[in-house]
Order: structure tokens, then sequence, then C-alpha cells
């Protein structure tokens, strides 16, 4: 742990304002509260096996070091540049647990469908309009070359659509996150198969919770 060591006094409140406990918090709906859009059998896997997973491996990795009172995103950021294997697989399952834990947060049962208020503002500043902004997370989505996910965040110049690889999330780049959705084939191989753009298209149209994501612009 001479990484952790050697950057432990440099600790600050994450840019995306989310202080959040290693764990595997409750899902915020039943399994089966987004269907017909994901079925109650890839909600079972994806959260009782794959994001418990990286919960339990995470802890494991973490147990009797300086990181195990570390809130999730200072595990992130303290990790975020590691080379080494320890360090690597610290990083990879502290981000997919804080992507995930996001992920479930980004959606509710009879979401998606366009925002409104000041975040419907911003969208439409930044992208033009909403079915603008839809179309860039869509192409994003289409765009990421194997596993990874799809984010709009906050930038500097207004709001933005980017896409990350395997665990990479925006916590580990100052950026603060509004919405993502996961686009690792477990997350819809079950229900959609190969057809990753249907999935994103029905997570934007039926599933997006744009209640948190305000309340993300908001922190
Ligand atoms: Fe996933």
């Amino acid at each position: 742990m001479k990484l952790v060591l050697a950057i432990s006094g440099t600790m600050v409140m994450a840019a995306c304002g989310l202080s959040w406990a290693v764990g595997l918090p409750p899902l915020p709906y039943a399994e089966n509260a987004l269907e017909p859009v994901i079925s109650a059998k890839t909600m079972g896997f994806h959260y009782g096996k794959h994001h418990k997973t990286y919960v339990d491996a995470l802890s494991k990795l973490i147990a009797v070091s300086e990181l195990e009172s570390l809130p999730l995103e200072e595990i992130i950021n303290v990790t975020a540049k590691a080379k080494d294997k320890e360090g690597v697989a610290i990083f990879n399952n502290a981000a997919q647990t804080w992507n995930h834990t996001f992920f479930w947060a980004s959606m509710k049962p009879k979401g998606g469908g366009k925002p409104d208020g000041v975040l419907l503002e911003k969208i439409n500043q930044s992208f033009g309009s909403y079915d603008q902004f839809r179309q860039a997370f869509l192409d994003a989505a289409a765009g990421q070359f194997g596993s990874g996910w799809v984010w709009l965040v906050v930038d500097p110049g207004g709001l933005k659509v980017i896409k990350t690889s395997n665990a990479d999330t925006p916590v580990a780049h100052g950026q603060k996150a509004l919405i993502t959705c996961d686009v690792w084939e477990h997350a819809y191989y079950l229900d959609y198969q190969n057809r990753r753009k249907d999935f994103v298209a029905a997570f934007l149209d039926s599933l997006v919770n744009w209640e948190f994501a305000s309340a993300q612009l908001g922190k």
C-alpha cells in the first residue's frame, strides 16, 4: 500500500459531490420493477451476481488497509493512476461498485422521455435540443468498443455525453455525472442479445430517472 501512503494527505471531496460507503446498497426498486425494459432475470444476475461480486472483491482487497475507512470516491481517486496489480484491481472493483450503484439510481419504473426545468434548459443549451442529446447518447453507446459506460456529465462548457471503457468512471476524471447507462453485455444480453442500441434507446425512453439527474446537478 505504498501508493496510498504517498497520497492519503490530499483527500478532497470528490467532484461528483457524492460520498458513498463501500457496500452493496439495496436496489431502489424491486428486481421486476423495470420490466419489460429490463427483465427481473437480468436484474437478478446484474445486481445480485455482477455488482455483488465487485463489492465483495473490493471489500476483500481493502480489508485491513488504509483504504478500508475511506468513501468509495476516495478509493477510486487514490487508485486511478495505479500501475501495480493490486492497485489496478482495487480501482477496477471500486469503480465498478460505484458505477453500478449510480446506474441503478439513474433509472426508475416509468421513467424516461424528456426532462424538464433547469436540466432541460441545460440540455437544450449544450446539445441544441433533447432529440440531439438523445442521438448523441445513442451514438456514444454504439461507438463504445467492447465493455463500458455512457454518461451525461457536467463539463466546464456545459453538459456533455461521454463514454468510458471497462471500469473507468467520471469520478476518476473530476467530472460530475448526471446519469449513466451500463453497456457491458451483461447489462442487456439476456433481453436484447446484440441489440445494444435498442437497449439504450429503451433506457432513455422508458427508464431514465431525470429527478435523480436534476438532484446531481444541484450538488
Ligand atoms: Fe454492469
